[in-house]
């Protein structure tokens, strides 16, 4: 039985790459990461999701993968893997990797060698057309980059598919032996100690484009073949899907509880974002609605960012226009036609109180929340970078040349440091904020603290608490004969907002963004500043 670990966990994303170079190379790595656990694990981090550190030519942030059973030599080696394992383990953390198995490089050795001999048992690893029918812009992931998904190659004599940059041929996961090798690969990690695996771009790996005869109940069925492979390895592994899908798909990933076990929730973020640009509620309510329930041992994984952009491809373009205007106006900020480049601070214009709004969100919506790095310290973007680049700048941990991160030439690192102007790490950086007592940094410290105190939140039954203010979310969340409940206010004016219903009395505080007066024992009526929010026990005696 799965001892549901994660419905209570704080995870943190990070890329090796950009997080600390601990051998002046200008690339962050293993080593550089093992010294900065005590950093993670004194936030209150529980589980590290770590982005792709295979070997790779790198032409898509390493989600190009040549060898999946090695490290990047840039970021260390096998060894360190282990002994930052080992450590990651002392202090009580789990680590969760990226599986990027819809497609590999076109490096890998399994296509080179299915590109350069039709009769290679490598071939059937790839889905190949003599003919491919037209590309619908609706398939391109890469609109801005590529205009089709089919790329003829010579050597081969026949085009191959890639949803994704050309350089990426997807796999076919039709194949047998493609499943069996998938497989391998997890087995490999897991004997490593990791505690579950991303599967990256979760809907193309099932999707059986191009794939002659492909049957969509056994395309998904791998899912579950994963699902049975992981846990007859290791029971608590979990499998956490990057499946940005309508609501009416999410039955496919979580099955019966024996597919994926975590989906990022990507449309509540696109309503938390639609509800935070009209500062009205309901369209956060709205996508908590849409939602299927989901089966007892399955969950939802809250963010704010992470290191792709800001999709916004599950709400009519009205409603992402109005999202532009508010925190992307500029369309250097805008990419793909529906996503902003931006972290979060400069979208809000710095604005600590909003900011910290939007965390209170994370951290109390129902599910697991998630992290990622620099969003502890306010880390901004850098718009000059192309692409999604703005996003993925290496951490600030001082006011030293680069923020710390290397000690090599500027010129010479992996990934730049964001160096002037509000967001330069002179300015923002993990050093300063520890000694400021009301720096962002100690704010999600205690929000962390309060938080995994409150398993209500990640495994309770939720449901929304009707208020008379339109600017007011409040819910509810309810576990094991305990209540948290949570109310935010998403304008920019102060307001008192009235429970609808009655049944809640003796609302004990827990958090919120100043000290409040404690509410009278019957009173439904809760007083919030501008952006204020406010976590409450129910019945004092609980506490
Ligand atoms: C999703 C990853 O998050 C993104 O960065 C990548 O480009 C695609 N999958 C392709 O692997």
């Amino acid at each position: 039985m799965k001892e549901l670990w994660y419905k209570n966990a704080i995870i943190y994303s990070l890329d090796v790459e950009t997080f600390m170079d601990s051998d002046g190379d200008g690339v962050g790595d293993f080593p550089g990461l093992t010294n900065r656990l005590d950093y993670l694990s004194a936030l209150g981090i529980t589980c590290l999701w770590l982005l792709p550190f295979y070997p790779s030519p790198n032409r898509d942030n390493g989600y190009d993968v040549m060898d999946y059973y090695n490290i990047d030599p840039r970021l260390g080696t096998l060894g360190d893997f282990v002994e930052f394992m080992h450590q990651a383990g002392e202090r009580g953390m789990r680590v969760v990797i990226d599986l990027v198995v819809n497609h590999t490089s076109n490096q890998h050795p399994w296509f080179l060698a299915a590109r350069s001999d039709k009769n290679s048992r490598y071939r059937n690893y790839y889905v190949w057309s003599e003919n491919p029918p037209k590309t619908d812009p609706e398939q391109l992931m890469f609109p801005d980059v590529e205009d089709s998904i089919w790329e003829y190659d010579e050597q081969a004599n026949a085009y191959y598919l890639h949803h994704f940059y050309k350089e990426q041929p997807d796999l076919n996961i039709a194949n047998p032996a493609v499943r069996e090798e998938i497989c391998k690969i997890m087995g490999f990690w897991l004997e490593l100690g990791v505690s579950g695996f991303r599967i990256d771009a979760a809907p193309f790996l099932i999707k059986g484009i191009g794939i002659e005869g492909a049957d969509p109940e056994h395309m998904q069925a791998f899912l579950t073949e994963m699902e049975e492979f992981v846990s007859s390895r290791q029971s608590n592994a979990v499998l956490l899907a990057e499946a940005n899908v309508d609501p009416d798909q999410i039955p496919i990933y979580f099955s019966k509880g024996d597919r994926m076990h975590i989906l990022f929730n990507f449309l509540l973020n696109q309503y938390m974002f639609l509800a935070l640009a009209r500062q009205e509620s309901s369209p956060l309510r709205d996508g908590l609605k849409i939602l299927p329930d989901i089966p007892p041992v399955c969950q939802w994984l809250n963010f704010v960012r992470h290191h792709d952009e800001l999709t916004l491809d599950r709400i009519n373009s009205s409603k992402r226009k109005e999202i532009f205007a508010a925190f992307a106006p500029d369309e250097t900020m805008q990419i793909f036609g529906h996503g902003i480049r931006r972290r979060l601070p400069p979208m809000m214009g710095g604005n600590r109180r909003r900011i910290e709004l939007i965390y209170s969100l994370l951290f109390t919506l129902p599910g697991t929340p998630m992290l990622r790095y620099g969003e502890e310290i306010g880390m901004g973007d850098d718009l000059s970078l192309e692409g999604r680049n703005s996003v993925r700048t290496v951490m600030q941990w001082s006011d030293a040349p680069n923020g710390g991160f290397s000690t090599a030439a500027s010129d010479d690192l992996a990934r730049p440091a964001i160096a002037t102007g509000e967001y330069g790490y002179k300015k923002v950086n993990v050093a300063a904020a520890q000694r400021d007592p009301d720096s962002l940094i100690n704010w999600m410290d205690r929000a962390i603290r309060i938080r995994k105190q409150c398993p209500e939140l990640g495994r309770g039954k939720w449901h929304i608490l009707e208020t008379d203010s339109p600017a007011v979310f409040a819910h509810c969340c309810d576990w094991e004969g305990r209540t948290v409940i949570a109310v935010h206010n998403l304008a920019d004016k102060p307001c008192t907002a009235t429970l609808k219903s009655n049944e809640y009395t003796h609302l004990f505080d827990l958090f919120g963004d100043r000290i409040y007066e404690s509410l009278a024992a019957d009173s439904p009526s809760i007083p919030l500043e501008a952006y204020g929010y406010r976590w409450f026990r129910v019945n004092r005696e609980q506490y």
